[in-house]
């Protein structure tokens, strides 16, 4: 007996999908990459916040702080990519810095003048390297706006003989964005595209959490 449950055409996406996220998970960085045009991560300001004292942990979880119980405030998110160069080879050994203020708008940096209390149990930074496949990941939170800013994660990269990249990641339909001077000054529409990411449900990940793919290419 037929099962009428779901149009065929309907089975016939949910397959067409499953297969469309199958090969996305197969194919590797650099076949993915070239599939598209790549366009160089533009560079931004790192700002005047860039840790002046390390945490304590500068793992790629910045939700957790080793030696603490509580975990950070705010939305767990995953944001991973790869590192690249403008021919979608993969960047191994780049080292990869993230730094962003926490659920209250607060950076760990002492010239951060802001009055909401910080939360202590956020890592406020994070490093990582990639591995041979270019691969990066940290666990954090998502960004949140303060005074002035669209939300944003700060991003260093330290490719070995590459001058250090820095640039910001931005969250895709954030109504701040517009009006954001930085997000602005990126006027091609490209670049802009290049450092918005789209945070999405982080099943099979995270219960609860969102996660996003934000690949850096690097001149060169
Ligand atoms: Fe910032």
């Amino acid at each position: 007996m037929q099962d009428h449950s779901m149009p065929v055409s309907g089975r016939r996406e949910v397959l067409l999908g499953s297969l469309a996220i199958a090969s996305t998970l197969i194919l590797p960085a650099t076949v993915r990459a070239q599939s598209r045009t790549l366009v160089v991560t533009p560079a931004q300001t790192p700002g005047p916040f860039y840790p002046d004292q390390f945490p304590s942990d500068v793992d790629n979880d910045l939700v957790l702080l080793r030696g603490a119980e509580a975990r950070a405030e705010g939305t767990i998110t995953h944001v991973m990519g790869h590192v690249l160069d403008l021919r979608g080879q993969p960047v191994p050994g780049a080292q990869v810095e993230i730094w962003q203020c926490d659920a209250h708008g607060r950076y760990l940096h002492r010239a951060d003048r802001g009055t909401r209390p910080r939360d202590t149990a956020f890592q406020g930074y994070g490093r990582t390297t990639t591995g041979g496949d270019g691969a990066y990941r940290f666990r954090t939170i998502r960004p949140v706006a303060y005074p002035g800013r669209t939300p944003h994660i700060h991003f260093a990269v330290r490719a070995p003989d590459r001058p250090v990249l820095a640039t910001q990641m931005y969250v895709a339909g954030e109504p701040l964005n517009e009006r954001d001077g930085l997000y602005a000054s990126l006027r091609d529409p490209r670049q802009r595209a290049a450092v918005t990411v789209r945070l999405t449900e982080a099943s099979g990940i995270e219960n609860g959490a969102l996660a996003g793919t934000f690949d850096i290419v690097l001149a060169g």
